[in-house]
């Protein structure tokens, strides 16, 4: 499509209100109440000059451009700053306006570079544009006069500069970066003539609070703020709607292009899950799509010794193919499988996972999601009925307290805490339940109620401490319970009990009593209370306990089913909760129905014409144990690096060095390749034509901006893969495999291409029942038919603190870097994370003669790695946090195999550690070392 420019109406929508009639340069139109002058001219169809307002930001009222006579009124007021009244009668042309706007016009002219022809925004700049329509020719003051024309450019961040010689000082950043983004790091300093843009305390960008979310840059009318990219390859002609590939919030994104080049990712106001706001990674860090080290062609080798080949797509798949046929023909029909990843679209997830059941005629078909949100899907689909979030992320707009949990929304899911942030500013109270002071609980104008810093592995016991209280001090609700749910009598009697109290559990998890009893009761006494939470909840040995846990609090105080409550996962990756729809797991075909029920196969087969085992296939950890007794002989690996994100790496790697035939699919060589003998190119988001599923089950549409780089899309090669095994999928697009999803798939029922251009996206369950998708769920019943009331009851992870190992590790992201670094590594993000550091508190260090920047080892009974130290109170002596964005740090070498009991799903959150300073930075033999170090006791 040409370039899309969503139309500014100026200021904010007030939905709200109650209906206004007003009448502007003669036309009448109606609008909410609380509407401004400025929004309601434009409703009616009359574009009013303005400069300092913009819809996505409350009026300010500076530039006095939108000025406007209203009858019955004195002066000029401006339009932004003036709410309709009934029955107004509004004069946006008069001559006194057009004479005082030229005025005002010619003041910025006079202090502005003359360069517009020259000008990187030339053709896309608002005061360009507003100039010629207040029709200023020339400037009466000259340009002679003291003016900021020769002030110095910023260019310290990677992405966008700043160029003080352009500001017309609207603020419009400044209020951008404390309404939308909510980190307060511009403010304008001076007055009058000496009035300038300043980061933080006047350092650069790069150095000061700034975390690039490129909400300033979106908001700024000249070429003040600017991306680099359109310095460098000029303005954009044309726009592809497409989705972020990052993380779960699933932001909406105008590709902007200048022919086949891509200038900038900008944020798409009409995006459901984002609304016009970025984070540093979507709107900046796509480079990676288009970097050298990207594979294009297939590669094949005989051994893992052996160096790579290039080959044809025919060849590569031939190779395939005959090699998995080989292993089920000598090895038997289970010996083969598949992971599918969360990074790719639905439709290359559905298609893998076809393969899988149809080609390779077994279930053994796993993905990602296993280490990550298994927990949640069984969590939640025991409690309430189906393995999702229950909310939109609108919905926070309107919680009263907010309980996060095991999650660092500033960091994992920017967007979405850029909402929760502005719901904080309003005055909803904010409870962390995290072991590491996050940014959440103290950031500008931000501050949570209670920070309940509790010990890693006691999620359990401070959830039923929490609910103890709920159940003991009589601030259940009542007739929720009895209407909706059932078991509540027994798991209330266990949870009443006194070893649940938060007197008996303090000492344990180490938070106050008091604490939790003043939570437990802000949280049950809100009218609405909503529950966030992330990977801090799901991967330790009770993650599904932990997750029914939170649904039986939310459940005993009524709040489910409505705006502003829940249970919602911050799901990690862009396509978990698509993965998983998709028929991912062993056990489940797509919507999540068990395998092992002849109807849920019956609809497969009859379209498949191939009889679907009945037996649970194997899970990623299964696959590994088999193929280390022998079964289990190859692997198709599609997106995911197994050797680097799984726990116990030492233990993957043997499992993947016992196999015959490892394929893998991704963008680069990663880790994993180095066990693989067919590299098989995947594309980039750039290229992919599907869906992604967020966190918030909005199935969002992937556009391709540019053809598969590789010559094929991913679903094309599952289908030739399975055409080879003598099952063609036969799809002519990816439309196609849409349409099969939704005709197999109950809750995709009404989902399709034409549906999501027409709406934009949809939420699922999207059928007859709810042709346009659904926001809320479980709003009229639950769909499992009554919430369900789960005993959970605490059980201390086996991973203990010992003399040898006595401090606990646990580990997180940070906003830069994203997972395994594989995309954000190969961007400008690197300068913001160089490398994994090793959080440490000052006490813990002193006691080790750790000084901050020191190289140490970090050594668990599983293995030992080196990074440095930082010295940091965020997280409470005892404890130790990284990330592992950096394959050299190799965070994963340490974590063991303990996992959920329900789900496997690893406990990265909670290993045993020693920490002790190293001589030499990262001294050989200490990186990465797969034996038991010698620990110093
Ligand atoms: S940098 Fe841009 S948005 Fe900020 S005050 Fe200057 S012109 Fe306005
Ligand atoms: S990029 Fe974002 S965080 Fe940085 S100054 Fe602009 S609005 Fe604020
Ligand atoms: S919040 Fe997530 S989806 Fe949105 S731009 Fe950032 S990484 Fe992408
Ligand atoms: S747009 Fe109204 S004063 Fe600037």
């Amino acid at each position: 499509m040409p370039l899309l420019r969503e139309p500014d109406r100026g200021t904010p929508a007030r939905p709200d209100g109650a209906p206004v009639d007003v009448v502007v340069d003669g036309l009448s139109v109606t609008v909410p109440e609380g509407t401004s002058v400025l929004r309601a001219a434009a409703e009616a169809g009359v574009e009013v000059p303005k400069l300092c307002a913009t819809e996505s930001l409350e009026p300010f009222g500076s530039c006095r451009m939108c000025l406007v006579e209203i009858d019955g009124r004195r002066g000029t007021p401006a339009s932004c700053t003036t709410p309709v009244t009934d029955g107004m009668v509004v004069h946006t042309q008069t001559p006194t306006v057009e004479r005082l706007r030229q005025g005002v016009m010619e003041l910025y002219l006079s202090d502005h570079p003359l360069d517009c022809l020259t000008c990187s925004d030339n053709g896309d700049c608002e005061l360009q544009d507003v100039a010629g329509a207040v029709g200023v020719r020339d400037v009466r003051y000259g340009y002679a006069g003291e003016n900021h024309t020769a002030e110095e450019k910023d260019t310290s961040n990677p992405y966008f500069d700043y160029d003080p010689s352009k500001c017309i000082v609207c603020s419009r950043c400044v209020r951008a970066c404390e309404e939308v983004q909510g980190t307060f790091a511009l403010t304008i300093t001076g007055r009058g003539f000496g009035s300038r843009v300043a980061a933080s305390g006047g350092e650069s960008f790069m150095d000061s609070e700034c975390v690039s979310c490129g909400a300033c840059v979106q908001a700024c009318p000249t070429a003040t703020l600017q991306e680099r990219t359109v310095v460098e390859l000029g303005v954009p002609k044309r726009t592809v709607l497409t989705t972020c590939a990052y993380c779960g919030v699933g932001c909406s994104f105008k590709a902007e292009l200048r022919g086949d080049q891509v200038v900038r990712m900008v944020p798409h106001r009409d995006g459901g899950a984002n609304e016009g706001h970025s984070c540093v990674k979507g709107r900046f860090a796509w480079g990676y799509a288009i970097h050298p080290d990207r594979v294009l062609s297939p590669m094949v080798r005989d051994t893992t010794e052996d160096d790579w080949v290039e080959t044809s797509w025919d060849e590569a798949i031939a190779r395939v193919v005959d090699g998995f046929a080989r292993l089920q023909a000598e090895h038997g029909p289970g010996a083969i499988g598949g992971i599918t990843s969360s990074r790719c679209t639905n439709e290359e997830v559905y298609a893998v996972q076809k393969l899988v059941r149809l080609g390779f005629g077994n279930n053994n078909v796993d993905t990602c999601a296993r280490v990550c949100h298994s927990p949640t899907g069984y969590g939640l689909k025991t409690t309430f009925g189906t393995s999702a979030g229950t909310q939109d992320f609108r919905s926070v707009a309107k919680a009263d307290v907010i309980l996060v949990i095991g999650a660092n929304p500033t960091a994992a899911h920017p967007v979405f805490a850029s909402r929760m942030k502005r719901r904080l500013r309003e005055g909803a109270e904010l409870v962390v339940i995290d072991p590491r002071r996050i940014d959440l609980v103290r950031s500008p104008h931000v501050e949570a109620a209670h920070h309940l810093q509790l010990q890693p592995g006691t999620n359990v016991a401070v959830v039923n401490a929490l609910a103890h209280v709920v159940v003991t001090e009589g601030l259940v609700d009542q007739g929720f319970v009895a209407e909706r749910c059932e078991g509540f009598a027994e798991w209330a009697a266990a949870i009443a009990a006194p070893e649940n109290s938060p007197e008996a559990t303090e000492a344990m998890t180490g938070v106050p009593a008091a604490e939790v009893r003043a939570a437990a009761r802000l949280y049950a006494g809100a009218a609405n209370a909503a529950i966030y939470y992330g990977l801090g909840v799901t991967e330790h040995s009770q993650g599904s306990t932990m997750v029914m846990g939170m649904a039986n609090l939310a459940m005993a105080t009524g709040n489910i089913g409505r705006e502003g409550v829940g249970v919602n996962p911050l799901r990690g990756q862009n396509n978990v909760q698509g993965s998983c729809d998709m028929g991912s797991f062993p056990h489940e075909l797509p919507g999540y129905r068990h395998v092992g029920d002849p109807a849920n196969r019956e609809a497969f087969e009859a379209l498949w014409g191939r009889p679907i085992q009945a037996e649970p296939g194997l899970r990623i950890p299964n696959m590994f144990d088999a193929a280390l007794d022998g079964t289990f002989r190859g692997l198709f690996i599609q997106g995911e690096d197994v050797a680097q994100s799984d726990p116990n790496i030492q233990h993957v790697h043997a499992a993947l060095a016992a196999m015959d035939l490892v394929v893998v699919q991704d963008l680069f060589l990663n880790e994993t390749a180095e066990f693989a003998h067919v590299f098989l190119p995947g594309t980039s988001f750039l290229e992919k034509d599907g869906t992604f599923t967020n966190a918030e089950r909005r199935i969002n549409r992937v556009r391709p901006v540019m053809p598969p780089r590789t010559g094929k899309h991913e679903w094309e090669v599952a289908g030739e893969i399975a055409a080879g095994l003598g099952h063609a999928f036969g799809y002519p697009d990816a439309s196609a495999i849409m349409d099969e999803i939704a005709a197999l798939t109950p809750t995709f029922a009404g989902v399709s291409f034409a549906l999501l251009d027409r709406l934009g996206s949809v939420q699922w369950p999207c059928n007859d029942s709810a042709p346009e998708g659904t926001p809320i769920m479980h709003a009229a019943g639950f769909v499992r038919g009554l919430g369900r009331f789960v005993p959970t009851p605490f059980v201390a992870t086996e991973e203990r603190t010992t003399r040898a190992y006595p401090l606990l590790l646990t580990t997180g992201r940070i906003l830069s870097q994203y997972n395994v670094g594989a995309q954000t590594r190969r961007t400008e993000n690197v300068r913001w994370h160089p490398e994994d550091v090793l959080d440490i508190h000052r006490a813990d260090a002193e006691l080790r003669g750790i000084a901050d920047g020191d190289w140490v080892h970090l050594a668990s009974r599983v293995g030992q790695t080196a990074m440095r130290a930082r010295l940091s109170d965020r997280v409470p002596p005892g404890v130790v946090y990284t990330t592992f964005h950096h394959p050299e740090s190799g965070a994963n070498v340490v974590t063991t195999e303990h996992s959920d009991w329900a789900t496997n799903c690893p406990e990265y959150k909670v290993t045993a550690v020693q920490v002790t300073v190293a001589e030499h930075a990262r001294p050989e033999g200490v990186e990465r070392s797969p034996s038991p170090p010698a620990v110093p006791v």
